[in-house]
């Protein structure tokens, strides 16, 4: 129950946790928080400076974040020691300094799953508007250039036959694959681990590859791994040199997995075909060298970016602070260095869309 400002608190009637979210939320979303506590939403129609969201927290017990909320050391110490959870409105989460809430003991969850579909549909038609030259054609009839059928005008890439090697094989690296196999491609992946038999029949791919023979035998490269100290940069100036001159390089992931100034260079230089990004190192900023360029598709980071996945996003993230509020472990905690790997007392380790 909410109690006016300098009305005491009955004896025994805890206080409401204090819920802050740095966006507007859907309904359903907001509805499933003020059930466990009071909900303060910092809407101002842009993410909040480093200074409001310090000011914002104070006091909370949950934080439901997004991924240009970068939550370090500072942000944990002004909303105190009685924050439990840091509720992450994304899969990814290198926005958030694991280190500095296992030190606290505050849980973190993410929102693995529930983008998988769109983020793949998503890399699907980067592939298509990279290999097809979508873009240019769009630019040309809008810049009213004079224009006619040839038979030579503006060819692409057929997909059928190629091969997609995927950097990453979690839940968006397969669906993603399986999308391209009806497109006839063949699928070859590195990660982290193998993926298990089933999948691999599913997808017809062999054995996991290291990653500069993927490189080296892919018509088009998806990167679907997460951004972590290990990944930053993983294609660099070499990596990206030992693609296939007439390769495509496709990132819905995170934008520094990329060296994006090699990036421009190897583009610019004709080593690789073309690159379709919808992430970049210095996001929002985007490396004045590709805008320059035409064989490369940009977008505004749109991986998760409909209706259903969005509010999905958000109502994973309200039931990880419902479960935490409640005494429960998070439904899908991120292990945090040092800890069980368990999102509070009990909960397996979470299954992540992004994967390495
Ligand atoms: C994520 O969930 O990490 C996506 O990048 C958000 O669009």
């Amino acid at each position: 129950m909410a109690h006016d400002a300098g009305i005491p608190l009955d004896a025994g009637e805890a206080r409401r946790p204090l819920i802050v979210a740095t966006r507007a939320l859907p309904d359903s979303t907001r509805t499933a928080l003020t059930a466990v506590g009071e909900l303060r939403v910092e809407e101002k129609g842009r993410p909040l400076t480093p200074e409001e969201l310090r000011s914002a927290v104070a006091g909370a017990d949950a934080l439901v974040t997004y991924l240009h909320d970068r939550i370090d050391s500072s942000i944990l110490d002004a909303a105190g020691p009685q924050l439990r959870c840091v509720a992450n409105v994304a899969a990814g989460y290198d926005n958030v300094d694991v280190d500095a809430l296992a030190h606290r003991g505050v849980i973190l969850s993410n929102t693995p799953g529930v983008l998988t579909e769109a983020t793949a549909d998503l890399a699907l038609a980067m592939i298509l508007a990279l290999t097809r030259r979508i873009g240019e054609g769009e630019r040309l009839i809008r810049a009213g250039r004079p224009w006619r059928w040839e038979p030579g005008f503006l060819l692409g890439s057929g997909l059928a036959g190629k091969t997609l090697g995927i950097i990453g094989m979690g839940g968006i690296g397969a669906a993603t694959a399986r999308r391209a196999r009806a497109f006839g491609m063949q699928i070859r992946y590195t990660g982290r681990s193998p993926i298990s038999p089933e999948l691999a029949a599913e997808l017809n791919t062999g054995n996991k590859l290291e990653l500069d023979e993927l490189l080296a035998g892919a018509d088009v490269v998806s990167i679907h791994c997460p951004l972590t100290p290990a990944t930053r940069h993983l294609l660099n100036r070499e990596r990206l040199a030992g693609m296939r001159p007439s390769a495509y390089l496709i990132n819905t992931s995170r934008g520094a997995v990329v060296d994006e100034a090699a990036l421009v260079d190897a583009l610019a230089a004709g080593s690789i075909a073309g690159a379709a990004l919808d992430v970049y190192e210095h996001e929002p900023a985007v490396h004045p060298g590709l805008l320059e360029l035409e064989n490369v598709v940009l977008l505004p980071h749109l991986g998760s970016a409909t209706i259903e996945t969005r509010t999905a996003m958000a109502d994973l993230a309200a039931s990880n602070v419902v479960a935490v509020m409640s005494g429960s472990p998070a439904v899908t905690p991120v292990p945090l260095p040092g800890t069980s790997g368990r999102g509070s007392s009990g909960a397996p380790d979470s299954p992540t869309g992004l994967a390495r």
